[in-house]
This record gives C-alpha cells, structure tokens and sequence, in this order.
C-alpha cells in the first residue's frame, strides 16, 4: 500500500516574516495521525528556516531544482550536498517552469535526477504535457519520454527512492484541474511503462498529480487508483488550504 503524500511547491513566493506564520500554522495542523505524508519545497534561501521551524514536526521540506554537477565554477548554482547541508528530503526535478522557462531538456533533468540520488536526496520527478501536446494525441508519447530519460540515466532501481508529479502544463495555475479520469489515465500510464521494467518498484511508486489542486477538488483526485498526492503550488501558500488538502489526501 502507497503512503499518500502532499508537496507544497511555494515556487518563488514567501519571506521569512510570511514564512514563520504559515510553517508554524501548518505544523500545528498537521500530525503523524493523519497518516500522509507532507513536505514543503521553499526557495533556496528559506531551508535554514524550514530546517529550524520543522526539524522536530511531522512535516519534511526540500527544494525546488538543484545542479547536476557536484561543485564548482558554476555560479549561481545549488548542490545536491548543499541542499542536504539543510536536511532536505526531497528536490523537485524538471518542473514544467524549469523545463519552459529555464530551457531544461529531458537530458538534463535525467542528469539532475541522478545527482539528486547521488547526493542522497529523493527527486520528485516532474513530468506533463502542454496543451498543444494533448490536444494533438501526443500525451502518452510526451510523458513517456520525460520518465525514459530519468530511467535510461538512473537505472529502474533508483524510482524505488524516487517521486513521480504528473503535471499538465495546461492545468499550472490556470484554474482548468484534469480531471480525475484524465489524471487517472496518464498515472496509470506512467506505472505501466515503470512496470515493464520493475513491477515491484511500480507497485511502490508515489505519483503525485499537480495542477489546480484545490480544497474542493483534491479528494476525488486523489481517491483514484493511481494517484498518490500532490504537488500544490498556489493553495499550498495558504494555510486553511493546504492543510484541507492534506486532510482530503
Ligand atoms: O508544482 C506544483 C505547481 O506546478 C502546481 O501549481 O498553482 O496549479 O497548484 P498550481
């Protein structure tokens, strides 16, 4: 049986005064006793202050993108060893907006995926299509491709200490959620291509979806078969919000 768990995604949002109060709200509401799992993966410069407000809760935290180098004369760049540096647990990997915006290509993320288990942290590995992509048919093709870079570079074995986010592009932050059988459909994919090579490390992969998760939309999304969580971006800036989202998990 999956453990579900819930991934706040604060993107570049928060401030250490702002942060203090959700973390400590969210701390408060959240406990072992409500059986799911929980992280927040905050901007770089917020891990020291997640690591001292969560270090003795229930909840994890982690970061949003990381190198795939190990050190160097990369300016500007973040370690897998500086991230574990904060006690992160998890690190988003290939982010439809690093994938976008930062010219990130399933090469490249394949590479981070790797440094991120190298470096002893659990990638959450994102994966979706752009509505041009499913609008054409080309869904199945698109995120398959995105989990065979992360397989061909890592191995199978490495999904047993992985996450996978099935996120459509088309559904961050617009408002317009998949639907659960839309979602259904492309985690159960995802599951299948992963089996084929390792039925047992299937059966043990949490796939999150993100993608509009809201209070009022999240317990049938996550009472699908194949979806194990979720990686919220907006509603996980509110306390009341994320909070009835983990509590729907
Ligand atoms: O990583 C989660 C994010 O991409 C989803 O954003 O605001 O649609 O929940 P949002």
């Amino acid at each position: 049986m999956r453990q579900k768990l819930v991934v706040g995604n604060w993107k570049m949002n928060g401030s250490l005064q702002a942060n203090q109060s959700l973390l400590k709200e969210l701390s408060a509401g959240i406990t072992d006793a409500c059986g799911v799992a929980v992280a927040v993966c905050v901007p770089f410069p917020y891990l020291a202050q997640a690591q001292a407000l969560l270090a003795k809760t229930s909840l994890a935290w982690g970061a949003q993108n990381l190198s795939e180098k190990d050190s160097g004369a990369f300016t500007g760049e973040v370690a897998a060893s500086m991230l574990r540096d904060f006690a992160c647990r998890y690190v988003l990997v290939g982010h439809s907006e690093r994938r976008t915006l930062y010219g990130e290509n399933n090469a490249l993320v394949a590479e981070k995926f790797a440094a991120a288990l190298a470096g002893g942290l659990q990638p959450i590995l994102c994966v979706g299509e752009t509505l041009a992509e499913r609008e054409t048919g080309k869904t199945g093709e698109v995120v398959a491709k995105q989990v065979a870079a992360a397989i061909d570079r890592a191995g199978i074995a490495a999904f047993s200490k992985a996450v996978v986010a099935y996120e459509p592009v088309w559904a961050i932050g617009t408002g317009k959620t998949a639907s659960s059988a839309q979602a259904q459909e492309v985690h159960a994919a995802i599951r299948a291509q992963v089996a084929c090579a390792d039925v047992k490390v299937a059966e043990g992969l949490q796939i999150l979806y993100g993608g509009s998760v809201k209070p009022s939309n999240a317990a049938e999304l996550f009472g699908m078969p194949d979806i194990d969580g979720g990686l919220i971006g907006g509603a996980s800036l509110v306390a009341s919000d994320f909070l009835a989202i983990c509590q729907a998990a």
